[in-house]
């Protein structure tokens, strides 16, 4: 269940996919909040079962033992000062599912259509309530297909390596660009290759580079396109 909010209307929503860091969850948490829309960071849910199945000991090459797994794993989300908090069983899970290990879970539970098929029904769930934008893979394509405003959002591999080495090593982690290249080639290859719900631009998305442009850039041409819908 869906808890925070209980009004139902016509909402709007609005898609926003692209392959990982290119920063689809930063912009969209921003925008969200300067239109008063909720933020939903559907990679959140995969990497919360990503966890229970890390948890479990679940083989992650083996999609038939992640399906049959996948029915013990709970995944909610409600907000907390505007929040989003992901609940696995009933568990805030926030401060566990950023590690390198459970990004590589993520990806490996979402090739699955038991969990993708768990997931979609959440997420469509919540857009029905609320103004949303939703960030993820397939939300224009599968999740949302009449949502409002569908965005594409791209960086090179180049830039989104040298976004993550920064990040890493703000964080005082150990980062080697070479090998962070090769893990975001090697996620995009899987999130674009999968036969179930993969990464790809629709023809009514607008696509956006934010190789150079500012945080703030992208968030001010999401919200200019975002302007004409209420
Ligand atoms: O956006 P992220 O890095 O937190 O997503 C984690 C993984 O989940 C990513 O490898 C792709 C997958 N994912 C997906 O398949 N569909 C979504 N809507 C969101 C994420």
């Amino acid at each position: 269940m869906f808890r925070g909010f209980t009004e139902e209307k016509n909402m709007i929503n609005i898609a926003i996919d692209g392959p990982a860091g290119a920063g689809k969850s930063t912009i969209a948490k921003k925008a969200a909040a300067d239109l008063g829309y909720v933020y939903v960071d559907t990679g959140a849910m995969f990497r919360a079962i990503g966890l229970y199945m890390v948890r479990k000991g679940t083989n992650l090459e083996d999609p038939a033992e992640i399906a049959l797994n996948a029915g013990g794993a709970d995944v909610d989300i409600e907000y907390k000062d505007g929040e989003q908090c992901v609940l696995l069983n009933g568990e805030n899970v926030n401060g566990l599912i950023r590690t390198e290990e459970i990004s590589d879970a993520a990806s490996r539970v979402a090739v699955v259509p038991e969990v993708r098929k768990k997931m979609l029904e959440l997420q469509r769930n919540i857009a029905s309530k609320h103004d949303v934008i939703m960030d993820g893979r397939d939300i224009g394509s599968a999740v949302l297909p009449d949502a409002d405003l569908k965005i594409f959002l791209t960086a090179s591999v180049d830039v989104r390596a040298e976004r993550r080495y920064r990040e890493n090593i703000a964080k005082g982690m150990e980062a080697d660009i070479e090998e962070i290249k090769q893990d975001i080639r090697e996620r995009d290859e899987r999130d674009m290759t999968r036969s179930e719900a993969p990464l790809v631009k629709v023809d009514d998305a607008i696509e956006i580079d934010s190789s150079y442009m500012t945080i703030e850039q992208v968030v001010e041409k999401i919200e200019e396109l975002a302007g004409n819908l209420k």
